[in-house]
């Protein structure tokens, strides 16, 4: 496609966005459709996000993803909250309508298409582990707590992170605090696991959020790392005939969310994918 004056821009803001897949990702999607945009990475100091949303807005950007460190830190700088960011405290996409800024969380959302689609699991009476109480943790205990799972624990070092976590599920369905040496305790009855901690990421690549032999047999096992692709615990995992899933699907199904968003086209999932796994 030729950069013509009617092309709009989008983008995702962070700091440092040097690595991000989102630029990769979108535009490959941008023109397999051959829509009029191109998405940019722009790498904003946090003394300077109000600067930045404010010149994004003035220059009639369609909108654009934020990630760290400016998640929570956007929030005042825009005109309205959807009720997911609102209630997840963070906002990943920014959707500018004639001049109002509009800021929404995809992650909730995205991680429940990418877990159904991709391990075929029927949400409805799944009892559930999740480790980890950050940012991460929040998005998907928001979507799985208002799926009809049976139950939720939440495991994490910071015990007190882990209330705060437990008590937004809290709202939907029964859940549970632990600290990281309550996993044993809970986990032989669960049939879904998501590990939401760093623990096991490129280049510690020899660690687990927890001990795998813990794991029971043949159950789902989600981990929100991409990097490597198969963690250790999706390796141990395997070994135990469980279905397994790692976070590419989240990746890619969140930025599809604000896709369609912007373009109002459904977004080409497959041409994504493809794109942020050749990275
Ligand atoms: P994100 O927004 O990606 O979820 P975060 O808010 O920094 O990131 O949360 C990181 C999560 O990984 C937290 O649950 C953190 O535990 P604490 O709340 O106790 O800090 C967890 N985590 C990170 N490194 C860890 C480690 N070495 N062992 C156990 N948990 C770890």
């Amino acid at each position: 496609m030729d950069i013509t004056a009617d092309v709009k821009l989008l983008g995702v803001m962070g700091h440092p966005i040097g690595h991000s897949k989102s630029p990769v990702m979108h535009n490959a999607a941008l023109r397999s459709q051959r829509l009029p945009y191109v998405y940019l990475a722009f790498d904003v100091k946090p003394e300077q996000l109000g600067e930045a949303v404010q010149g994004l807005r003035a220059i009639g950007a369609r909108g654009w993803n934020v990630t760290i460190p400016h998640k929570v830190a956007i929030m005042p700088f825009l005109d309205e909250i959807s009720e997911e960011a609102d209630t997840l405290g963070a906002v990943n996409t920014v959707v500018c309508e004639d001049g109002r800024l509009l800021g929404r969380n995809t992650d909730a959302e995205g991680y429940l298409q990418a877990l159904v689609e991709e391990t075929g699991i029927h949400l409805e009476g799944q009892r559930v582990l999740i480790v980890g109480a950050g940012g991460a943790a929040r998005a998907v205990t928001y979507a799985l707590s208002r799926a009809g799972v049976s139950y939720i624990v939440i495991a994490n070092r910071t015990l007190e992170r882990a209330e705060q976590v437990a008590s937004l599920a809290s709202k939907w369905t029964e859940s549970k605090a632990v600290g990281i040496d309550g996993i044993g305790k809970y986990i032989g009855d669960c049939t879904l696991v998501v590990n939401t901690t760093s623990v096991g990421m490129f280049p510690r690549t020899n660690a687990s959020p927890f001990d795998p032999r813990l794991l029971p047999d043949g159950i789902v096992v989600s981990d929100l790392i991409y990097n490597p692709e198969k963690t250790l615990l999706l390796h141990e995992a395997e070994a135990r005939n469980c279905t397994i899933q790692n976070g590419l699907g989240m990746f890619v199904y969140q930025g599809a969310l604000a896709y369609e968003m912007w373009t109002g086209q459904v977004a080409p999932i497959d041409v994504m994918r493809k794109a942020v796994a050749r990275e």
